[in-house]
């Protein structure tokens, strides 16, 4: 992969986020989900690589845009690559005005990431310092204790975070009884899992069931971070397993790093649409918008914060269709 490439992609998650903040607030999560999808779909097909949709939108028939098969990009020879999308990570966020929805994007050599079928995956994640003394098979407060070791800390000062779900109940307690504290948020478990790698968010690891299509962007951000996602598919129902065995895809194995993202390269690219404890969300200020990106290589292990200034005279499809 070209090192250009990943500035090319923040271009994507900034395009991506300015339409959907539009829609922050109005209660209409699919417009904002569209807004987002379309203006990540036009600005990916001007960069010159061969991308191909790993992780998208949904199935061909059942999305417009970006569905799982699209292809991707300029072509020209650009290198081949696998994607995963999420063009608006938190549609219900959004909707609401609420915290730390995402524009995202991860790339990688063709056939190196997973293709996560869309269902439940168990998610544990942490960041650099835990990296290795973790295990998805050992009890919650394990988890704890190890993540406080590696920190040096107390097991009181361990902040785990998780999607606040009825699911997540006997969790949420077993945490509660370990003496650590909790960070319940709405949505977002990418940002989730990503926060465990950044001190200032004030998050050591993550728990709990979200999607596998979030789990293998994550596993991409904290590849490049250095951290560690540990995830097993939950299917719900016998269609959800048959599907997992048509993939190939042992529902009691646990994926680990090298499963959800093979190789030594790979992109990950975020802009925050709403704030969040990492990055500012769009702020629209009259004749121009601001975005604020992180952007991120596996190979060099470079971690890049972009403020960017988008002119909304010059740019003019950033302005609001309605
Ligand atoms: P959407 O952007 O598709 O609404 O996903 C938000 C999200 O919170 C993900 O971050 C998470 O993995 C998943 O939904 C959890 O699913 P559920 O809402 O069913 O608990």
């Amino acid at each position: 992969m070209e090192r250009s490439l990943s500035m090319e992609l923040v271009r994507v998650t900034e395009a991506a986020a300015i339409a959907s903040a539009r829609w922050m607030g109005r209660g209409l999560k699919i417009e904002a989900d569209d807004a987002a999808t379309t203006a990540m779909r036009d600005v990916f097909n001007s960069i010159p690589m061969q991308g191909v949709v790993v992780i998208g939108e949904g199935e061909m028939d059942e999305a417009p845009m970006l569905y799982i098969g699209e292809e991707l990009g300029l072509g020209l020879g650009g290198p081949a690559v696998d994607i995963a999308v999420d063009p608006l990570e938190g549609t219900n966020i959004v909707a609401s005005g609420g915290w730390n929805a995402l524009a995202v994007l991860a790339i990688a050599d063709r056939g190196n990431l997973l293709h996560a079928p869309d269902m439940y995956m168990e998610k544990l994640a942490v960041g650099p310092e835990s990296r290795g003394k973790v295990d998805i098979n050992a009890s919650v407060t394990d988890n704890l204790l190890a993540v406080a070791r590696a920190k040096n800390k107390d097991i009181e000062d361990v902040v785990a975070t998780l999607i606040n779900r009825p699911r997540h109940q006997k969790l949420i307690d077993e945490i509660r009884r370990s003496g650590a504290r909790i960070k319940l948020i709405d949505d977002g478990d990418v940002a989730g899992a990503i926060n465990t790698a950044f001190d200032e968010t004030g998050v050591d690891i993550l728990f709990g069931l979200g999607g596998a299509p979030e789990g293998v962007i994550a596993a991409v951000g904290l590849k490049c971070l250095g951290g560690e996602i540990q995830g097993r598919l939950v299917p719900q129902n016998e269609q959800e397993l048959q599907r997992c065995i048509r993939m190939g895809l042992d529902v009691n194995r646990v994926l680990r790093m090298e499963d959800l993202v093979k190789g030594d390269d790979a992109i990950f690219a975020a802009t925050g649409v709403t704030d969040g404890e990492l990055m500012r969300g769009v702020q629209f200020k009259g004749a121009y918008a601001e975005s604020h990106s992180l952007v991120m290589r596996a190979k060099s292990g470079t971690v890049r914060f972009i403020e960017g200034r988008h002119s909304l005279k010059k740019k003019p499809h950033h302005m609001m269709e309605v």
